[in-house]
């Protein structure tokens, strides 16, 4: 079995979130379990020197972008034991970001037709094309209308998975003649509430959905959660299914990490305290061995419950415990919390960033990782922070329910809380803080929490026995 996974960034080339990290893991994972995985992602002018120098060009194609006729450049490089094919094209990809140009919608059109055009040129004919998100929604969809009934194209299938629901590809109608090259007659596929949704019509178009949980599965037939997509999504409900992502268990990993001060086990968790300590020299809050530290890794947005937060923050400063944040975003979030970790220098350090490095110090140093999602598909930093015997407080939405288990039963690894409520958080939190105190039983929770298996091994084999249905059954 053959699976070519398109995704518009992938660890460790072009990273700006969750994304990248499955699309640099899962590959990983089934190649491991003898199914050929290959991933294709734009080859980014941001991509480092290093890696770009690791690249071989393989031959230009030309690929068609409506009335356009555009260059297109297939690089090959192999990392970790996978084959990454690049696409090349300087006029879309020489940008100083991944995303957020006024051409999106070009730029993503170009890249999911050359995730088809580039399979005569390579020497891997794909069973599965696996696709992600809106940026390569399209694939499906032109994989449909213009490719199907002809060699090597007839008995490709296509998976779409969902990251995250809020982001769709959604423009205006003009764009379907002049961007997408689809004719009036066909336009049904990617229309939706009078927009061109680039989501829809990959869901629609696919062989199967999948979304990176079954509790977000389950949420997105819901309107509260759908942003706009449930009326679609309950139509197709009997192909989409939820599958938990896993983590990368060598990049994340306490006993050989390099950016942390000691490496550590479930077996020698007492030096995660070394940690601790230089986290709080680093950040510069007074290293102490005595007081709870909470860690927040973030994109600083409201859906990640930073309302909630803002809401009780003084509240709860008003106890003995420390708060490091790392993360930017919102002006809004950004700016509160810069005015917190002002005005209470002892108890609160804030770096605006994306520093992965200082990420893993964090996961390594804090005791009580904060994750109040609003809505969170799966989530990677609460499983990460598992992994590194920090005790997740999460609220009970996607992925974070169906990882995260409240320890007030004496068998959970976590805190968690229900409603969207900031009250409700902070009594989780004050819950957690009182857990700290009592060190034994804290102990006891840590080495738990380390002994929880999220690594890719179970959601691997799910993939697998989905990828063998979609090729028996259709
Ligand atoms: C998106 C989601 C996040 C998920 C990640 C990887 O970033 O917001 O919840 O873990 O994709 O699937």
């Amino acid at each position: 079995m053959k699976v070519l996974y398109a995704s518009s960034e992938a660890f460790p080339f072009a990273m700006s979130g969750g994304l990248a990290d499955v699309a640099g893991s899962l590959p990983k994972a089934l190649r491991r379990r003898m199914v050929g995985a290959r991933v294709v992602m734009p080859l980014y002018s941001c991509i480092s020197d290093e890696l770009k120098a690791k690249m071989v060009f393989i031959k230009s194609i030309t690929v068609s972008v409506a009335w356009r006729r555009q260059y297109c450049g297939i690089f090959e490089a192999k990392e970790n034991g996978i084959t990454y094919y690049l696409i090349d094209n300087q006029y879309y990809f020489k940008r100083d970001n991944i995303y957020g140009y006024y051409d999106d919608a070009e730029r993503f059109a170009f890249f999911a037709r050359a995730v088809l055009d580039i399979i005569p040129h390579i020497d891997f004919k794909p069973d599965i094309i696996h696709c992600n998100d809106w940026q390569t929604a399209l694939t499906p969809v032109f994989l449909d209308l213009f490719y199907r009934g002809e060699e090597p194209y007839k008995n490709i299938k296509t998976v779409m998975t969902i990251h995250n629901i809020q982001y769709q590809g959604l423009y205006g109608s003009e764009l379907l003649g002049d961007v997408l090259g689809i004719p009036d007659d066909r336009a049904g596929v990617i229309m939706y509430d009078n927009c061109v949704n680039f989501l829809k019509g990959g869901l629609q178009s696919a062989n199967r959905i999948t979304t990176v949980s079954p509790t977000y599965a389950r949420e997105i037939l819901d309107p509260w959660f759908s942003h706009g997509l449930d009326r679609i999504l309950f139509d197709l409900k009997d192909k989409l299914s939820g599958i938990l992502n896993g983590i990368d268990y060598d990049v994340y990993n306490p006993e050989t990490d390099k950016n942390i001060a000691a490496n550590y086990s479930a077996e020698t968790v007492e030096l995660k305290g070394k940690n601790k300590e230089a986290l709080q020299r680093e950040v510069g809050l007074p290293v102490r061995d005595d007081v709870p530290l909470i860690g927040i890794v973030s994109r600083l947005v409201g859906h990640k419950g930073f309302d909630l937060v803002k809401c009780v923050f003084s509240e709860f400063l008003q106890s003995d415990v420390q708060v490091v944040i790392l993360g930017s975003g919102e002006y809004e979030f950004e700016s509160f919390f810069h005015d917190a970790a002002q005005k209470h220098p002892k108890k609160v350090a804030l770096r605006l960033a994306f520093d992965p490095s200082l990420a893993r110090k964090i996961y390594a140093g804090a005791d009580i990782f904060l994750m109040p999602s609003k809505s969170e598909p799966c989530g990677l930093a609460q499983m990460i922070a598992l992994r590194y015997g920090t005790i997740p407080l999460v609220r009970k939405t996607g992925g974070l329910n169906d990882t995260i288990f409240d320890s007030g039963d004496g068998i959970g690894n976590g805190f968690t809380f229900n409603d969207y409520n900031a009250h409700d958080m902070l009594d989780a939190l004050y819950r957690a803080v009182k857990g700290y105190s009592n060190k034994e039983g804290w102990n006891i929770l840590v080495k738990r929490a380390m002994e929880c298996d999220n690594s890719w091994a179970k959601s691997a084999s799910e993939y697998i026995r989905l990828y063998k249905e979609i090729l028996n059954n259709g």
